[in-house]
């Protein structure tokens, strides 16, 4: 397959950053433009760029200069792809802009997700959900798909494996990591030695996400997931990577023993068609008393490409009904630009980007 000329939008941001550095050497895409905002266009990534995923910044991209590019010029550039990085009140006008010029955007930004023809994609949970697109494609040129909200994402994803067991409720309280803040973040002497329980819109978002994404597909688009989800969340003063608390109350009683190996066994079409940036495994237990943790699970994931792509899960605990675990998902790997990258891996798979 020849490689795809991509833009990233909103490069120099936490996720933008992280585009960058999954994208290095990617088979499939070429890193051909970045944008950020006004006060950074005209400048060169290296010198403009605040670095704070890890690593230095790739070489192949210090001197690609910063543009404030509109939707036609990236087509005067033949690129036809691009990754989207951006705030949500700049992505709502940006990216539909970039669908009439009929560019295929694969968006972190929330101004989309719940829009009706839109996915929420996560292709080992809800690969059928890409066929909206073909719904967008009747109206315009060019198409969105987005990944979900950071938090949603672990979530969804520990969820899809247990639907089989029969889902009456969720609950989940969050321990979110400070990169979920994007640049510059939350000030230092708020969040030194502190835990903040309020993270805006983020509850509503988990919890309508997930039953958006775990929703089937029928006649007239999706139909949410019938169980309810309750979220609590806050952040803590922890560098990257979400741990999550979940109880999950089932219809009726369930064995940790059939649980855990759902979990274990649980794989999609990301792994069955070998996508690059696919976890062999996308689910890991942890059989330690003490994991997952985000200094030791934070990059769980094989082969390296998929680092960070897979979900930690461990302590899992039954009461009655009810199985409790926790889960540990890298918020701006799986939960943001390595989840984007693996929807626009499986599009191009599928034929949707060319
Ligand atoms: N951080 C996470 O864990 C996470 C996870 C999931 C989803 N998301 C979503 O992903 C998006 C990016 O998040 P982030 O954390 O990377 O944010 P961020 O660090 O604040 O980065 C924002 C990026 O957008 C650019 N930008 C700002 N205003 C702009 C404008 N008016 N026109 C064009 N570009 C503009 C910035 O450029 P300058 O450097 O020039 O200001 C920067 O490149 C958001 O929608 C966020 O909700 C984030």
């Amino acid at each position: 397959m020849k490689k795809l000329k991509v833009a990233v939008l909103g490069a120099t941001g936490v996720v933008g950053q992280q585009f960058i550095r999954m994208l290095e050497s990617h088979p499939s895409f070429d890193v051909a433009a970045l944008t950020a905002s006004e006060k950074s266009a005209g400048k060169r990534y290296g010198e403009r760029v605040r670095w704070v995923v890890s690593g230095d910044i790739p070489e192949f991209v210090a001197d690609i200069p910063i543009v404030d590019i509109d939707a036609s010029s990236l087509e005067r550039r033949d690129i036809r792809v691009a990754f989207s990085a951006l705030p949500t009140e700049i992505a709502q006008e940006t990216e539909s802009r970039y669908v009439e010029e009929g560019i295929a955007v694969f968006s972190n930004a929330s101004a989309y997700r719940m829009k009706k023809n839109v996915p929420i994609l996560i292709p080992e949970v809800n690969p059928e959900h890409l066929t909206l697109v073909d719904i967008q494609k009747e109206r315009s040129p060019g198409f969105i798909v987005t990944n979900s909200n950071c938090t949603a994402s672990g979530l969804a994803l520990a969820l899809k494996p247990l639907i089989p067991f029969n889902i009456a409720y969720v609950t989940i309280t969050t321990y979110q990591a400070l990169s979920g803040a994007g640049l510059p973040g939350i000030p230092s002497l708020e969040a030194l030695g502190n835990i903040i329980p309020f993270i805006e819109s983020e509850e509503e978002k988990v919890e309508t996400e997930t039953k958006k994404i775990l929703g089937t597909m029928e006649e007239g688009g999706i139909s949410n997931a019938g169980f309810e989800v309750n979220a609590s969340c806050a952040r803590v003063p922890v560098r990257d990577g979400h741990l999550e608390s979940v109880v999950v109350e089932f219809e009726n009683e369930t064995e940790i023993l059939d649980i855990e190996k759902a979990f274990i066994h649980f794989s999609g079409m990301p792994q069955q068609l070998k996508l690059p940036t696919a976890p062999q495994n996308p689910i890991i237990v942890r059989k330690e008393e003490n994991r997952p943790q985000p200094q030791l699970d934070l990059m769980a994931g094989y082969p390296s490409r998929a680092a960070g792509m897979a979900v930690s899960v461990g302590r899992i605990r039954k009461k009655g009904n009810k199985i409790s675990f926790f889960l540990l998902v890298h918020n701006t790997i799986r939960g943001a630009a390595g989840a984007s990258i693996l929807n626009a891996e499986f599009a191009y798979e599928k034929k949707y980007v060319r």
